[in-house]
């Protein structure tokens, strides 16, 4: 039955006590789920399909996150109150229309809403139809047309060249010179390398400036902006190694300024919004903007129609507001004044990942000295491609665990800390199974990570 409930930003009728379906298996999905959890409108949560660290504080069923029209059965089977999307791939393929038509609250953009991050094209082009700030860019629909424009280069060099649709963050390749260029679009759309996301490419002007991620939440006409964010993209050190989905974040971050915050919310994501609404894509969920702070101001890189991973691990950590309220509201359309309160305290996450990664990662290795990290406080261990087997905690994919930290002085609390205590359970050598953890990684992006945390004032 539906209640009013005060939640200290106004009231809001929320049923009551809440059944919440969280959908995806990361880390991003446990910290949702570990926040979640800690609502008192919520008794139950549910996580489709999860893994094993949020098997620990909700109830877990297999069934795929893309399995759209089984995860909508579940919903309705179990009567989730709001389910909460974590991965694009769902929301691409129309999770939340599935829902809407049975009547299911879901926080999750509608299909043609998710399309800002389901075509880089459809993305370029509503950007240039509102006015938002992006780079000079070409959308090629051929293999030919593509060799053209490389032919020609009218971007000069370096340019970006992106697959239209989703391929798991592997589409964007910077092309220094011709050959590399014809090599990247031939793999693309000759080769197919990611299927039908290949069919088109975007050929974009190559910014140079500070990137930042800016996410907020979005109700379709009113957004509520997130604390600041820094995601560590590549693998080792000092900015070197391969891209990764992200292998460590911090919040809050120094490099937006007030004045770039105003900028960034008057000239992209309010119009972004607006426009999405006007086109019939009304934007209900996370809008997340990964940006390019140039000469000349803010440019869009990408839009993300979801919380970041692992973004989300450190904004759940500093969340002192009940982000139930919120999620409820977005998928409602009902945000309304609402404030978000985040501790003072910075927080960080560090991924833990599997050799290999991001190439093939090696799996199936046992995780051990986990349970001596649940006496940390301030300390949580999300888990991310984990799996309980044989009363085991198993890895079975590429990013495993994101320890995060929340602290007034986190510079004394972070990587060198963190990693006695793995030690002491677990690393010792490199027939124990935690030495998938390259240690080495480890310590660079803890390095990495000091160093972000350092440039934090106050601190
Ligand atoms: P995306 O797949 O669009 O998220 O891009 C992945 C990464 O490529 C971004 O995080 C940037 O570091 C880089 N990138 C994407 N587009 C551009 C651009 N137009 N100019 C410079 N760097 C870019
Ligand atoms: N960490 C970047 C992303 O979730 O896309």
């Amino acid at each position: 039955p539906a209640r009013m409930v005060d939640t200290g930003w106004g009231r809001v009728s929320l049923c009551s006590p809440m059944r919440i379906l969280i959908v995806g298996n990361g880390g991003r999905e446990h910290a949702l789920a570990w926040k979640i959890r800690q609502s008192p409108l919520v008794t139950d949560v549910y996580c489709a399909p999860g893994n094993a660290g949020i098997a620990e504080i909700a109830d877990c069923v297999p069934i795929d996150a893309s399995s759209i029209v089984e995860v909508a059965d579940f919903a309705q089977t179990i009567k989730a109150d709001l389910t909460v999307v974590g991965p694009e791939l769902p929301m691409v393929l129309g999770i939340g229309d599935e829902f809407v038509r049975r009547g299911l609250t879901i926080f999750c953009p509608s299909r043609g809403a998710a399309e800002i991050e389901g075509s880089k094209a459809f993305a370029r082009e509503f950007m240039t139809r509102h006015k938002i700030p992006s780079p000079r860019y070409e959308v090629c629909s051929s293999l030919e047309d593509a060799l053209k424009f490389v032919g020609k280069a009218p971007l000069g060099f370096p340019f970006v060249v992106k697959a239209d649709g989703l391929a798991a963050g592997k589409g964007t390749v910077v092309v220094e010179d011709q050959a590399e260029a014809r090599a990247v679009v031939e793999q693309i759309m000759g080769d197919k390398k990611f299927g039908s996301a290949g069919a088109k490419v975007v050929m974009e002007e190559f910014l140079e400036g500070e990137e930042v991620s800016f996410l907020v939440f979005s109700d379709g006409s009113r957004v509520v902006p997130m604390a600041s964010v820094q995601d560590h993209k590549r693998a080792l050190d000092g900015d070197k190694g391969p891209n990764t989905g992200g292998m460590g974040t911090v919040s809050p971050t120094t490099n937006i300024s007030l004045e770039g915050h105003k900028r960034i919310m008057q000239e992209i994501v309010v119009p972004t919004v607006a426009g999405l609404a006007a086109e019939g894509r009304r934007f209900q969920g996370v809008l997340f903007a990964g940006l390019m702070m140039t000469e000349s101001g803010p440019k869009v890189l990408e839009f993300n129609a979801r919380f970041g991973d692992p973004e989300t691990q450190v904004i759940m950590a500093r969340m002192r507001s009940d982000v139930v309220p919120i999620l409820d509201q977005c998928a409602t359309g009902s945000l309304g004044e609402t404030r978000i309160e985040w501790a003072k305290e910075p927080a960080v996450c560090v991924v833990l990942a599997s050799r290999g990664y991001p190439g093939t990662p090696e799996t199936g290795s046992t995780i051990e000295g986990l349970d001596s990290l649940k006496e940390w406080s301030d300390v949580v261990v999300y888990h991310a491609a984990t799996k309980r087997e044989d009363g085991q905690v198993k890895t079975v994919g590429g990013r495993v665990l994101g320890v995060t930290a929340l602290g007034a002085n986190p510079t004394q609390m972070t990587w060198a800390d963190a990693q006695p205590a793995f030690a002491s359970g677990a690393v010792d050598g490199q027939e124990n199974p935690m030495s998938i953890f390259t240690a080495a990684k480890l310590q660079n992006v803890g390095q990495k990570t000091r160093e972000m945390l350092e440039s934090i004032p106050g601190t």
